[in-house]
């Protein structure tokens, strides 16, 4: 055998070379921090098959199991970090630097780029979410003032109760339009009649944008395809048709306000009091534009009615699937506020065990399972781990709500778990996050958690729920569900309580 003796200076340079890149590669903090996930991936898709774009919680579960409470998967396009331990995902939430949200088509849509509250970022965001706040404070959306709008509604839905006692009903639109109706309160002052047909519109088309552009729509991930398949494919026709439509209604809305604009009259809905800010910043750089304003009315509709007529169908779901929780609560109804008054917002404070349902329902249904996407837009490390720039953050929220480690049952609905020894209503609960926290925490909290207060106590005062065979009541979501978990379709038959 004979050796090339010039080739070994070579080979020995080439070994060399390839152990430095090796061990500079390792030495390499975002290497070496990488946060744990699946490695072999799909070209172009990543993870994406992975999930079930409809249900990935499932799936999520399972990835915990195996890589521990942060691990990340390619989802197309975005490198994304999934959050799961409860006390990990309070932690960030609370810093600035994760309170971005990702330039992706459903927020990118949804937002008119980057305005309203919800999905837009930076400065903007900061000084509109304040403004929002305080003035959803001062329209008295937290305290008894409001009481009045989601009485009349419920008072509107009651008259169509009793003229169907006995008769299976489904009271998905109709809580819907409710919902909507006090939000519309809110925002422009009014409420509108169930049949009006541009209301019916208003919230058929924000229950299709749900529908279609869920966050794990591959749309989101793949924005490219959009380039290549024709949009009625994808569905995004239908959410850029709908978009327009109202958005064109929200316009005229906000056109009318401007015609009757009196600076010397207080003003009574947020659309005044936008205007009004509007008139006081008059230089170019202001945040307070037509735009801003049509978003974040529009941010105001979809992120408070959908989310809180939804949790209201599953409380019905759940009350009236459980016998003992339904008599329960209408035992306390009726020694707290009698068959005599309706029920009103300062009886809340004195119904323990109605509170420890609406609080079990948003444990068990879990509507916003994986919170709404965060992004980071620099190079971050979190936990000793390195999150790249440009990453989506998904907080799994629905991990701690089916966690032994807070709940004694958690497979069950189970009122119980907000109650203490003495039967009074537990605060602050650990593992309780369905608002999610920290700095994109929910502005309408409070509101959401009056209104299934009203809304539960009034209906279960004066009519005895019974489910349906037909369709057959399930605790699955539907299959159609987007970014919210919707509950099956169900029917109940009332009957006024003697
Ligand atoms: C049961 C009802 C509700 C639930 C479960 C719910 C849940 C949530 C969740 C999980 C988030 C995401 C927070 C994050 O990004 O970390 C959110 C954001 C938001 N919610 Fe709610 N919500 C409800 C009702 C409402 C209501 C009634 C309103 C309005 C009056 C509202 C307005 C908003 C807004 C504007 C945001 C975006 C905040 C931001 O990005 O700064 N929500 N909500």
């Amino acid at each position: 055998m004979s050796y090339n003796m010039s080739s070994w200076p070579l080979a020995v340079l080439l070994v060399a070379v390839t152990t430095l890149l090796l061990l500079l590669r390792w030495l390499n903090p975002t290497r070496r921090n990488r946060v744990p996930g699946p490695t072999l991936r799909w070209p172009i898709l990543g993870h994406l098959l992975h999930l079930n774009a409809t249900n990935p919680y499932p799936a999520m579960e399972k990835l915990r199991q195996k890589y521990g409470p942060i691990f990340q998967l390619q989802l197309g396009s975005w490198t994304t970090v999934v959050l799961t331990d409860c006390q990990q995902i309070k932690q960030f939430l609370n810093q600035p630097e994760f309170s971005y949200r990702p330039s992706m088509f459903l927020f990118n849509a949804f937002s008119c780029n980057g305005h309203g509250v919800a999905s837009s970022n930076g400065s903007l965001w900061q000084e509109q979410r304040r403004f929002a706040v305080r003035n959803l404070r001062n329209l008295g959306m937290s305290n008894q003032s409001i009481s009045t709008h989601v009485q009349n509604e419920i008072i509107a839905m009651m008259d169509m109760f009793n003229k169907t006692v006995g008769q299976p009903i489904d009271l998905n639109f109709n809580l819907n339009i409710a919902i909507t109706n006090i939000i519309w309160a809110i925002v422009a002052g009014r409420r509108l009649e169930y049949d009006n047909p541009l209301f019916l519109n208003l919230v058929s088309s924000i229950n299709l944008n749900f529908e279609v552009g869920g966050s794990f729509g591959v749309i989101n991930f793949l924005p490219w395809l959009a380039k290549i398949i024709p949009a009625s494919f994808l569905g995004t026709d239908k959410i850029q048709h709908s978009l327009q439509h109202h958005h064109s209604y929200l316009r005229d809305i906000i056109k009318e306000h401007q015609d009757n604009y009196n600076p010397e009259n207080e003003p009574s809905d947020y659309i005044d009091y936008f205007l009004l800010e509007q008139k006081k910043n008059t230089d170019a750089s202001s945040t307070f534009t037509e735009t801003q304003l049509l978003v974040t009315i529009s941010d105001l509709f979809v992120a408070g009615g959908e989310t809180t007529s939804t949790s209201l169908r599953w409380a019905i779901l759940l009350i009236t699937s459980h016998d003992d929780v339904q008599r329960k609560i209408q035992e306390e109804i009726d020694l707290v506020i009698g068959r005599e008054r309706l029920p009103s917002s300062a009886d809340q404070s004195n119904m323990p065990y109605t509170s420890a349902v609406i609080y079990e329902t948003l444990r068990f249904s879990d509507i916003i399972s994986l919170g709404l996407f965060h992004a980071t837009r620099n190079d971050v490390e979190f936990e000793g781990l390195f999150i790249p720039k440009d990453s989506i953050v998904v907080a799994f929220l629905g991990h701690s709500h089916r966690s032994r480690q807070y709940w004694s049952k958690p497979e069950e609905f189970y009122p119980e778990h907000f109650l203490d020894d003495n039967g009074q209503l537990r605060n602050n609960v650990e593992g309780f996050l369905p608002f999610s926290m920290g700095k994109r925490q929910c502005i309408g909290d409070k509101l959401a958690v009056l209104e299934m207060f009203m809304f539960i106590s009034h209906f279960y005062q004066r009519y005895r729920f019974r489910l349906c065979d037909e369709p057959k009541p399930s605790f699955e979501i539907d299959p159609r569900s987007g970014v919210i978990r919707w509950p099956s379709p169900y029917k109940v038959i009332l009957e006024k309580r003697q």
